[in-house]
């Protein structure tokens, strides 16, 4: 092995909204500050790509499919991530970014081909695939991590400090509201929306959350669905899902979604998370930060700063810096991959191995490895479940393989 600058290698797989607006820019800005090395993108058609490259003009990166080979550039490519994966160096890694049920082929061929992987969330949409992905990391010493970007968010990461003092006492209940505009279903996610609901595509979060915060693990589940206004749009869609799911010690959260919010509201995502213990109280909105701009162009908008947002960058001037959890969540992959390649550095592949499985361990306690993430897809697949069997409890094993009762 030649001695290695230290940049990574990357080949997203993705390139629709999360990869536009918030992985492309977090890679472009970590390949300006010398991590990040060589950028491909592979999406599902050359229309896609040709929206990254109009996005992006200015910065380089290699296309799978590449639109000047194309003759249609509606024609798809589903498996043009596997060429884009089989060039990707030694140092480098899989940052998969399709839409939530397509995640468990791109994680599995990266595991395939030895590379660690970054996953939006959620991990995968069944916990039988959770596993699949977990064991067959383990086998190679793999590090797979799932983008739970909120756990970055100083207002979460702050409450779970201070449950995991005790502040609060025993928790009783929490309740999480997570809601989007109806372009969401209509426009961005037209394509997918009927494979997904509102609660495995954003309410997810909150189950994370309420994991992430407690340490809890959840024991029963309940679901509950409408189809009330997208059918009316041709969609067969649910409108909105809520869940009322039941932990260990016997506390009790409720998460209610939709992705049918008037498109007036302001700003993409009403969100907020209450929890509540013998000993005190959490409660916050997580969308109204107290802060709005209001314009002639864009009408009155809530402005979270603290998500992903652009500032003046203090280093270079006239340039902007991206700043927030959405870009901490995602550094903290990279980081941890950029360290463990570090580490491995010059090693024989079995003590490389060793060494993997020893930072991996210490990963698993503190992040969303598979350990972490199967709980968020085992409360989405529970409560599909529920929501499709006339809200019946729906119980875990100690897999967390969720059954009806
Ligand atoms: N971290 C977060 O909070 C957050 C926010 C938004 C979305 N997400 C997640 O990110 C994922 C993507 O969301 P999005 O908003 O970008 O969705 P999107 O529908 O806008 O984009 C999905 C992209 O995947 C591509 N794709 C589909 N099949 C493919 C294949 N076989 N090979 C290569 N590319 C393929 C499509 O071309 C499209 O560009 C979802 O899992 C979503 O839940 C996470």
């Amino acid at each position: 092995m030649s001695s290695w600058d230290g940049k990574l290698d990357v080949v997203l797989v993705g390139g629709g909204m999360i990869s536009l607006e918030v992985i492309l820019p977090t890679l472009f800005q970590e390949r300006r500050e010398g991590k990040i090395g060589k950028i491909s993108v592979s999406s599902l058609d050359a229309k896609s790509i040709k929206r990254v490259q109009n996005e992006f003009p200015d910065e380089e990166f290699v296309s799978y499919p590449d639109p000047k080979e194309v003759d249609d550039e509606n024609k798809a490519y589903p498996d043009a991530y596997k060429d884009a994966i089989d060039t990707l160096d030694e140092r480098g890694f899989v940052l998969v970014a399709t839409p939530d049920h397509f995640h468990t082929p791109v994680i599995m061929y990266a595991i395939e081909k030895g590379k660690d992987v970054v996953c939006e969330k959620p991990l995968c949409l069944k916990v039988e695939e959770a596993w699949k992905i977990q064991n067959a990391a383990k086998e190679k010493g793999l590090y797979i991590y799932t983008d739970y970007h909120k756990r970055h968010d100083r207002a979460l990461r702050g409450i779970k400090y201070r449950v995991g003092k005790g502040d609060l006492g025993e928790i009783l209940y929490g309740h999480a509201w997570i809601e989007e505009k109806k372009e969401m279903p209509l426009k961005n996610f037209a394509a997918w929306a009927s494979e997904s609901s509102s609660f495995e595509y954003i309410g997810v979060h909150y189950a994370d959350i309420y994991y992430f915060v407690t340490g809890l693990k959840p024991k029963r589940v309940i679901g509950f669905a409408q189809k009330k206004f997208l059918p009316t749009q041709g969609k067969d869609v649910y409108d909105a899902v809520e869940a009322t799911i039941e932990w260990e010690n016997g506390s009790v959260c409720w998460i209610q979604t939709n992705w049918v919010l008037p498109q007036s509201t302001t700003s993409l995502t009403n969100q907020g998370f209450q929890i509540t213990g013998t000993k005190g109280e959490y409660k916050a909105d997580h969308k109204d930060r107290h802060c709005y701009i209001v314009t002639d162009d864009g009408g009155y908008e809530h402005y979270n700063p603290n998500f992903f947002k652009i500032f003046d960058s203090w280093n270079h001037p006239g340039k902007t810096d991206y700043v927030g959890y959405g870009y901490e969540s995602l550094l903290q992959g990279y980081d941890d991959i950029r360290d463990i390649l570090a580490a491995i550095e010059g090693l024989s592949d079995e003590d490389a191995k060793k060494k993997r499985e020893k930072m991996i361990k210490v990963y698993e306690e503190t992040r969303p490895l598979p350990n972490q993430a199967l709980i968020g897809t085992a409360i989405n697949e529970a409560v599909r479940i529920s929501m499709e069997n006339d809200s019946g409890w729906v119980v875990f094993d100690e897999n967390m393989y969720p059954r009806l009762t």
